[in-house]
Protein backbone atom coordinates (compact mmCIF):
# COMPACT_ATOMS: atom_id res chain seq x y z
CA UNK A 1 0.00 0.00 0.00
CA UNK A 2 1.19 3.60 -1.03
CA UNK A 3 2.91 5.52 2.23
CA UNK A 4 1.18 8.06 3.10
CA UNK A 5 4.04 11.51 2.74
CA UNK A 6 3.26 13.87 6.12
CA UNK A 7 5.15 17.16 6.38
CA UNK A 8 4.26 19.50 9.55
CA UNK A 9 4.07 22.69 9.99
CA UNK A 10 5.48 23.83 12.99
CA UNK A 11 8.78 22.48 14.81
CA UNK A 12 8.12 23.10 18.39
CA UNK A 13 7.01 20.61 21.55
CA UNK A 14 4.58 19.13 19.61
CA UNK A 15 6.21 19.55 16.46
CA UNK A 16 9.19 17.00 17.97
CA UNK A 17 6.70 14.73 19.41
CA UNK A 18 5.20 14.15 15.93
CA UNK A 19 9.02 13.84 14.76
CA UNK A 20 9.24 11.09 17.09
CA UNK A 21 5.96 9.36 16.21
CA UNK A 22 6.42 9.56 12.46
CA UNK A 23 10.12 9.00 11.69
CA UNK A 24 9.60 4.99 11.50
CA UNK A 25 5.78 4.70 11.98
CA UNK A 26 3.96 1.81 9.38
CA UNK A 27 2.32 3.14 6.51
CA UNK A 28 3.83 7.10 6.75
CA UNK A 29 6.85 8.38 5.06
CA UNK A 30 7.63 11.72 7.49
CA UNK A 31 9.08 14.27 4.38
CA UNK A 32 10.06 16.68 6.57
CA UNK A 33 9.18 20.58 8.71
CA UNK A 34 8.61 23.77 8.29
CA UNK A 35 9.52 26.82 10.92
CA UNK A 36 8.62 30.42 10.86
CA UNK A 37 11.01 30.58 13.38
CA UNK A 38 14.39 29.02 11.18
CA UNK A 39 16.44 28.31 14.31
CA UNK A 40 13.38 25.36 15.19
CA UNK A 41 14.57 24.08 12.47
CA UNK A 42 18.11 23.36 13.38
CA UNK A 43 17.60 19.83 15.03
CA UNK A 44 15.03 18.56 12.61
CA UNK A 45 16.23 14.96 12.26
CA UNK A 46 18.89 13.94 9.14
CA UNK A 47 17.16 12.80 6.33
CA UNK A 48 14.15 15.07 6.66
CA UNK A 49 13.62 18.20 4.61
CA UNK A 50 13.59 22.04 6.43
CA UNK A 51 11.11 23.99 4.10
CA UNK A 52 12.56 27.53 4.04
CA UNK A 53 8.77 28.88 4.18
CA UNK A 54 5.19 27.14 4.82
CA UNK A 55 4.50 27.60 1.12
CA UNK A 56 7.53 25.73 -0.09
CA UNK A 57 6.01 23.06 2.13
CA UNK A 58 2.95 23.45 1.22
CA UNK A 59 3.25 23.06 -2.53
CA UNK A 60 6.03 20.26 -2.33
CA UNK A 61 4.36 17.32 -4.63
CA UNK A 62 6.41 14.77 -2.63
CA UNK A 63 3.78 15.65 0.61
CA UNK A 64 0.53 14.40 0.13
CA UNK A 65 -0.81 15.46 4.04
CA UNK A 66 -0.11 18.46 5.73
CA UNK A 67 0.15 17.96 9.79
CA UNK A 68 -0.14 21.66 11.31
CA UNK A 69 1.89 22.01 14.69
CA UNK A 70 1.93 25.49 14.97
CA UNK A 71 0.46 27.90 17.26
CA UNK A 72 -3.63 27.98 17.67
CA UNK A 73 -4.19 31.46 15.90
CA UNK A 74 -2.17 29.93 13.04
CA UNK A 75 -4.66 27.59 12.48
CA UNK A 76 -7.25 28.64 10.12
CA UNK A 77 -4.60 30.23 7.65
CA UNK A 78 -2.65 27.67 7.35
CA UNK A 79 -5.36 24.50 6.99
CA UNK A 80 -6.86 26.91 4.33
CA UNK A 81 -3.61 27.39 2.42
CA UNK A 82 -3.29 23.76 2.50
CA UNK A 83 -6.41 22.67 1.71
CA UNK A 84 -6.53 25.11 -1.81
CA UNK A 85 -2.58 23.28 -2.55
CA UNK A 86 -4.57 19.82 -2.62
CA UNK A 87 -3.46 18.49 0.85
CA UNK A 88 -4.77 16.46 2.93
CA UNK A 89 -4.55 18.02 6.51
CA UNK A 90 -4.20 17.27 10.02
CA UNK A 91 -4.80 19.88 12.32
CA UNK A 92 -3.73 20.16 15.98
CA UNK A 93 -6.06 20.68 19.10
CA UNK A 94 -7.61 23.45 19.10
CA UNK A 95 -8.44 23.14 15.38
CA UNK A 96 -10.00 26.70 15.27
CA UNK A 97 -10.22 29.65 17.52
CA UNK A 98 -14.06 29.82 16.94
CA UNK A 99 -16.78 28.16 15.19
CA UNK A 100 -16.81 30.70 12.69
CA UNK A 101 -13.45 30.15 11.21
CA UNK A 102 -13.70 26.57 11.59
CA UNK A 103 -16.98 26.53 9.52
CA UNK A 104 -14.88 28.00 7.26
CA UNK A 105 -12.23 25.80 7.14
CA UNK A 106 -14.64 23.12 6.55
CA UNK A 107 -16.23 25.03 3.84
CA UNK A 108 -12.49 25.62 1.79
CA UNK A 109 -11.42 21.84 2.71
CA UNK A 110 -15.00 20.51 1.13
CA UNK A 111 -14.72 22.66 -1.69
CA UNK A 112 -11.04 21.79 -2.70
CA UNK A 113 -12.00 17.71 -2.22
CA UNK A 114 -9.14 17.15 0.54
CA UNK A 115 -9.66 15.49 3.83
CA UNK A 116 -9.72 16.47 7.48
CA UNK A 117 -9.67 15.78 10.61
CA UNK A 118 -7.65 16.74 14.00
CA UNK A 119 -4.99 15.39 16.42
CA UNK A 120 -7.36 14.34 19.72
CA UNK A 121 -5.23 11.84 20.21
CA UNK A 122 -5.87 11.28 23.79
CA UNK A 123 -9.11 10.10 22.95
CA UNK A 124 -6.34 6.68 23.23
CA UNK A 125 -5.05 7.94 26.57
CA UNK A 126 -5.18 4.69 28.59
CA UNK A 127 -6.78 6.35 31.88
CA UNK A 128 -9.36 7.63 29.67
CA UNK A 129 -10.33 4.77 27.37
CA UNK A 130 -10.13 2.42 31.28
CA UNK A 131 -12.59 5.19 32.59
CA UNK A 132 -14.95 4.56 29.63
CA UNK A 133 -14.44 0.78 29.45
CA UNK A 134 -15.77 1.12 33.18
CA UNK A 135 -18.51 2.98 32.56
CA UNK A 136 -19.79 1.04 29.25
CA UNK A 137 -19.35 -2.16 31.55
CA UNK A 138 -22.15 -1.51 33.56
CA UNK A 139 -20.84 -2.71 36.76
CA UNK A 140 -21.10 0.65 38.70
CA UNK A 141 -25.22 0.30 37.80
CA UNK A 142 -27.03 3.47 37.21
CA UNK A 143 -24.17 6.05 37.01
CA UNK A 144 -24.90 9.75 38.17
CA UNK A 145 -21.51 11.13 38.46
CA UNK A 146 -18.02 10.73 36.43
CA UNK A 147 -15.43 13.35 37.25
CA UNK A 148 -12.35 13.84 34.94
CA UNK A 149 -9.65 16.06 36.88
CA UNK A 150 -6.12 17.39 36.08
CA UNK A 151 -3.78 19.17 38.55
CA UNK A 152 -0.91 20.94 38.11
CA UNK A 153 1.20 22.80 40.99
CA UNK A 154 3.85 24.82 39.36
CA UNK A 155 1.92 27.49 37.80
CA UNK A 156 4.18 27.46 34.99
CA UNK A 157 2.16 28.15 32.11
CA UNK A 158 4.41 29.24 29.29
CA UNK A 159 5.59 30.91 25.70
CA UNK A 160 2.20 31.92 23.70
CA UNK A 161 0.20 29.79 26.14
CA UNK A 162 -0.57 33.14 28.59
CA UNK A 163 -1.18 35.51 25.51
CA UNK A 164 -5.15 35.60 24.40
CA UNK A 165 -4.32 36.84 20.39
CA UNK A 166 -1.90 33.61 20.28
CA UNK A 167 -5.07 31.02 21.58
CA UNK A 168 -3.56 30.79 24.78
CA UNK A 169 -4.94 29.66 28.18
CA UNK A 170 -5.82 26.41 29.23
CA UNK A 171 -9.60 26.09 28.16
CA UNK A 172 -7.74 26.18 24.80
CA UNK A 173 -4.96 23.70 26.15
CA UNK A 174 -6.07 20.91 28.20
CA UNK A 175 -9.82 22.20 28.40
CA UNK A 176 -10.12 21.22 24.08
CA UNK A 177 -8.88 17.46 25.25
CA UNK A 178 -11.01 16.96 28.51
CA UNK A 179 -14.03 18.00 26.87
CA UNK A 180 -14.01 15.89 23.84
CA UNK A 181 -13.36 12.93 26.05
CA UNK A 182 -16.28 13.32 27.73
CA UNK A 183 -18.19 14.01 24.81
CA UNK A 184 -16.80 10.75 23.00
CA UNK A 185 -16.98 8.74 26.65
CA UNK A 186 -21.11 8.80 25.79
CA UNK A 187 -21.89 8.86 21.90
CA UNK A 188 -25.21 9.62 21.06
CA UNK A 189 -25.78 11.56 24.88
CA UNK A 190 -27.00 15.03 24.90
CA UNK A 191 -25.27 18.35 26.94
CA UNK A 192 -28.35 19.38 28.24
CA UNK A 193 -26.87 22.56 30.66
CA UNK A 194 -23.31 23.89 31.27
CA UNK A 195 -22.00 25.16 34.10
CA UNK A 196 -18.80 27.07 34.69
CA UNK A 197 -16.04 28.61 36.86
CA UNK A 198 -13.45 29.89 34.95
CA UNK A 199 -10.33 31.65 36.16
CA UNK A 200 -7.28 33.90 35.67
CA UNK A 201 -6.03 33.16 38.90
CA UNK A 202 -2.30 34.16 38.83
CA UNK A 203 -2.42 35.06 34.72
CA UNK A 204 -3.32 38.35 33.55
CA UNK A 205 -5.19 37.12 29.98
CA UNK A 206 -5.74 34.03 30.16
CA UNK A 207 -7.52 31.25 32.22
CA UNK A 208 -5.72 28.87 34.16
CA UNK A 209 -8.00 27.03 36.35
CA UNK A 210 -11.40 25.76 35.09
CA UNK A 211 -14.67 23.52 36.84
CA UNK A 212 -16.78 22.48 34.36
CA UNK A 213 -20.46 20.83 35.26
CA UNK A 214 -22.34 19.45 32.26
CA UNK A 215 -25.70 17.92 32.69
CA UNK A 216 -26.13 15.17 30.40
CA UNK A 217 -29.26 13.37 28.50
CA UNK A 218 -28.21 10.01 30.44
CA UNK A 219 -28.53 11.30 33.50
CA UNK A 220 -24.89 11.55 34.82
CA UNK A 221 -23.61 14.55 35.45
CA UNK A 222 -19.75 14.95 34.57
CA UNK A 223 -17.66 17.21 36.08
CA UNK A 224 -13.96 18.56 34.76
CA UNK A 225 -11.76 20.19 36.61
CA UNK A 226 -7.85 21.73 35.39
CA UNK A 227 -6.19 23.62 37.78
CA UNK A 228 -2.51 24.99 37.15
CA UNK A 229 -1.62 26.53 40.49
CA UNK A 230 -2.76 23.99 43.04
CA UNK A 231 0.05 24.37 45.68
CA UNK A 232 1.81 21.31 47.02
CA UNK A 233 4.31 20.07 49.00
CA UNK A 234 4.03 16.55 47.52
CA UNK A 235 7.24 14.90 46.09
CA UNK A 236 8.60 15.61 43.01
CA UNK A 237 6.53 12.68 40.76
CA UNK A 238 3.27 14.18 41.98
CA UNK A 239 3.50 17.65 40.38
CA UNK A 240 1.06 16.64 37.90
CA UNK A 241 -1.62 14.62 38.49
CA UNK A 242 -4.75 12.78 36.89
CA UNK A 243 -7.58 11.85 38.14
CA UNK A 244 -11.00 10.03 37.47
CA UNK A 245 -14.09 9.25 39.86
CA UNK A 246 -17.10 7.34 38.63
CA UNK A 247 -19.94 6.91 40.63
CA UNK A 248 -23.08 4.92 40.34
CA UNK A 249 -25.86 3.15 42.69
CA UNK A 250 -23.68 -0.01 42.54
CA UNK A 251 -20.37 0.95 43.23
CA UNK A 252 -17.52 3.44 42.55
CA UNK A 253 -14.35 3.32 40.64
CA UNK A 254 -11.38 5.58 41.55
CA UNK A 255 -8.80 5.60 38.93
CA UNK A 256 -5.69 7.78 39.30
CA UNK A 257 -2.55 8.59 37.08
CA UNK A 258 -1.86 8.89 33.24
CA UNK A 259 -0.54 4.84 33.47
CA UNK A 260 -3.29 5.01 35.50
CA UNK A 261 -4.34 2.98 38.85
CA UNK A 262 -7.10 2.12 40.45
CA UNK A 263 -9.96 0.21 42.14
CA UNK A 264 -14.01 -0.55 41.61
CA UNK A 265 -15.37 -0.81 44.76
CA UNK A 266 -18.92 -2.20 44.82
CA UNK A 267 -22.17 -3.53 46.10
CA UNK A 268 -23.45 -6.90 45.11
CA UNK A 269 -26.57 -5.44 46.02
CA UNK A 270 -28.13 -1.78 46.92
CA UNK A 271 -26.88 -0.29 50.03
CA UNK A 272 -30.14 1.89 50.28
CA UNK A 273 -32.61 1.66 53.78
CA UNK A 274 -30.18 -0.51 55.77
CA UNK A 275 -30.84 0.71 59.40
CA UNK A 276 -27.72 3.09 60.00
CA UNK A 277 -25.30 2.06 63.42
CA UNK A 278 -24.58 5.34 65.54
CA UNK A 279 -21.23 5.44 65.04
CA UNK A 280 -18.55 7.89 66.94
CA UNK A 281 -16.55 9.88 64.50
CA UNK A 282 -13.83 12.70 64.86
CA UNK A 283 -17.09 15.13 63.72
CA UNK A 284 -19.33 13.41 66.86
CA UNK A 285 -21.62 10.66 66.57
CA UNK A 286 -23.21 10.16 63.34
CA UNK A 287 -25.76 7.50 61.92
CA UNK A 288 -24.98 8.72 58.29
CA UNK A 289 -21.53 8.42 57.46
CA UNK A 290 -20.76 4.95 59.74
CA UNK A 291 -19.48 2.20 58.18
CA UNK A 292 -21.89 -0.08 56.12
CA UNK A 293 -22.73 -3.67 57.15
CA UNK A 294 -20.06 -6.21 57.30
CA UNK A 295 -19.71 -8.07 53.74
CA UNK A 296 -21.49 -5.53 51.89
CA UNK A 297 -19.01 -4.37 50.05
CA UNK A 298 -16.64 -5.77 47.36
CA UNK A 299 -13.15 -4.46 46.06
CA UNK A 300 -12.13 -4.92 42.56
CA UNK A 301 -8.99 -4.19 40.31
CA UNK A 302 -9.70 -2.29 37.69
CA UNK A 303 -8.57 -3.44 33.97
CA UNK A 304 -6.47 -1.01 32.91
CA UNK A 305 -6.87 -0.28 28.95
CA UNK A 306 -3.66 -0.48 27.11
CA UNK A 307 -4.55 2.45 23.89
CA UNK A 308 -1.67 4.11 23.11
CA UNK A 309 -1.20 7.82 20.95
CA UNK A 310 0.25 5.66 17.80
CA UNK A 311 -3.30 4.15 17.74
CA UNK A 312 -4.32 7.85 16.33
CA UNK A 313 -1.89 7.36 13.90
CA UNK A 314 -2.82 3.99 12.87
CA UNK A 315 -6.26 5.02 12.56
CA UNK A 316 -5.23 7.80 9.81
CA UNK A 317 -3.44 5.25 8.00
CA UNK A 318 -6.15 3.05 7.38
CA UNK A 319 -9.07 5.81 6.75
CA UNK A 320 -7.12 7.41 4.54
CA UNK A 321 -6.90 4.49 2.50
CA UNK A 322 -10.70 4.01 2.82
CA UNK A 323 -11.13 1.19 5.19
CA UNK A 324 -12.20 2.95 8.08
CA UNK A 325 -13.36 6.85 8.89
CA UNK A 326 -11.62 9.01 10.65
CA UNK A 327 -11.27 8.92 13.87
CA UNK A 328 -11.96 12.44 14.48
CA UNK A 329 -15.02 14.30 12.65
CA UNK A 330 -14.92 18.04 12.01
CA UNK A 331 -18.47 18.01 13.56
CA UNK A 332 -17.51 16.21 16.21
CA UNK A 333 -14.73 19.56 17.17
CA UNK A 334 -17.29 22.23 16.38
CA UNK A 335 -19.45 20.59 19.16
CA UNK A 336 -16.21 20.99 21.29
CA UNK A 337 -15.90 24.48 20.04
CA UNK A 338 -19.45 25.68 20.80
CA UNK A 339 -19.15 23.68 24.38
CA UNK A 340 -15.98 26.37 25.26
CA UNK A 341 -17.98 28.98 23.96
CA UNK A 342 -20.97 28.35 26.43
CA UNK A 343 -18.27 27.29 29.45
CA UNK A 344 -16.51 30.74 28.85
CA UNK A 345 -20.35 32.50 29.07
CA UNK A 346 -21.63 30.46 31.80
CA UNK A 347 -17.89 31.97 33.67
CA UNK A 348 -18.78 35.10 32.85
CA UNK A 349 -22.09 35.52 33.74
CA UNK A 350 -22.05 32.54 36.59
CA UNK A 351 -24.97 31.17 35.04
CA UNK A 352 -26.37 28.08 33.62
CA UNK A 353 -26.19 27.74 30.13
CA UNK A 354 -28.55 25.81 28.47
CA UNK A 355 -26.85 23.52 25.43
CA UNK A 356 -28.82 20.51 23.67
CA UNK A 357 -32.60 20.19 24.30
N1 LIG B 1 -2.42 17.10 20.87
C1 LIG B 1 -1.67 17.40 21.91
O1 LIG B 1 -1.55 16.65 22.87
C2 LIG B 1 -0.93 18.71 21.94
C3 LIG B 1 0.06 18.94 22.91
C4 LIG B 1 0.74 20.17 22.87
C5 LIG B 1 0.43 21.10 21.91
N2 LIG B 1 -0.55 20.83 20.99
C6 LIG B 1 -0.90 21.80 19.98
O2 LIG B 1 0.19 21.91 19.06
C7 LIG B 1 0.28 23.24 18.57
C8 LIG B 1 1.67 23.76 18.85
O3 LIG B 1 1.85 23.84 20.22
P1 LIG B 1 3.32 23.72 20.86
O4 LIG B 1 3.10 23.53 22.32
O5 LIG B 1 4.12 22.75 20.09
O6 LIG B 1 3.87 25.18 20.63
P2 LIG B 1 5.39 25.60 20.42
O7 LIG B 1 5.46 27.07 20.63
O8 LIG B 1 6.30 24.74 21.22
O9 LIG B 1 5.65 25.28 18.87
C9 LIG B 1 4.97 25.96 17.86
C10 LIG B 1 5.93 26.13 16.69
O10 LIG B 1 5.18 26.61 15.57
C11 LIG B 1 5.93 27.64 14.95
N3 LIG B 1 4.99 28.48 14.20
C12 LIG B 1 4.04 29.32 14.69
N4 LIG B 1 3.33 29.85 13.70
C13 LIG B 1 3.85 29.36 12.54
C14 LIG B 1 3.53 29.53 11.19
N5 LIG B 1 2.55 30.34 10.77
N6 LIG B 1 4.27 28.85 10.27
C15 LIG B 1 5.27 28.03 10.65
N7 LIG B 1 5.61 27.82 11.93
C16 LIG B 1 4.90 28.47 12.88
C17 LIG B 1 6.65 28.34 16.09
O11 LIG B 1 7.79 29.06 15.63
C18 LIG B 1 7.02 27.16 16.98
O12 LIG B 1 8.27 26.62 16.64
C19 LIG B 1 -0.81 24.03 19.28
O13 LIG B 1 -1.94 24.09 18.45
C20 LIG B 1 -1.11 23.20 20.51
O14 LIG B 1 -2.43 23.35 20.99
C21 LIG B 1 -1.20 19.66 20.98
Amino acid sequence: MEEIRIAVIGHGFMGHEHEKMLSDFPGIRLVGFADRDPSQLDDVRPGLKRYESDEALIHDPDVDTVLIAANNNQHHDLVIAAAKAGKNIICEKPVAMSVAQLDEMERVAKECGVTFTVHHQRRFDPDFQTAKNIYDSGTLGDVYLVKSSVYGFNGNMHDWHVYKSEGGGMLYDWGVHLIDQILWMFPGVKVQTVYADVRNVINKEVDDYFKILLRLSNHVTAEIELGTYLLTDKAQDKWFERHWLLSGNRGTAYLDGFEPEGKIVRTTHLLTNVQGERTMTAAGPTRSFGPPPAGTLVTEPIEIATTTHADYFKNYCKAAHGEEPFLVKIPETRRVLKLMDAVRESGRTGRTVDFES
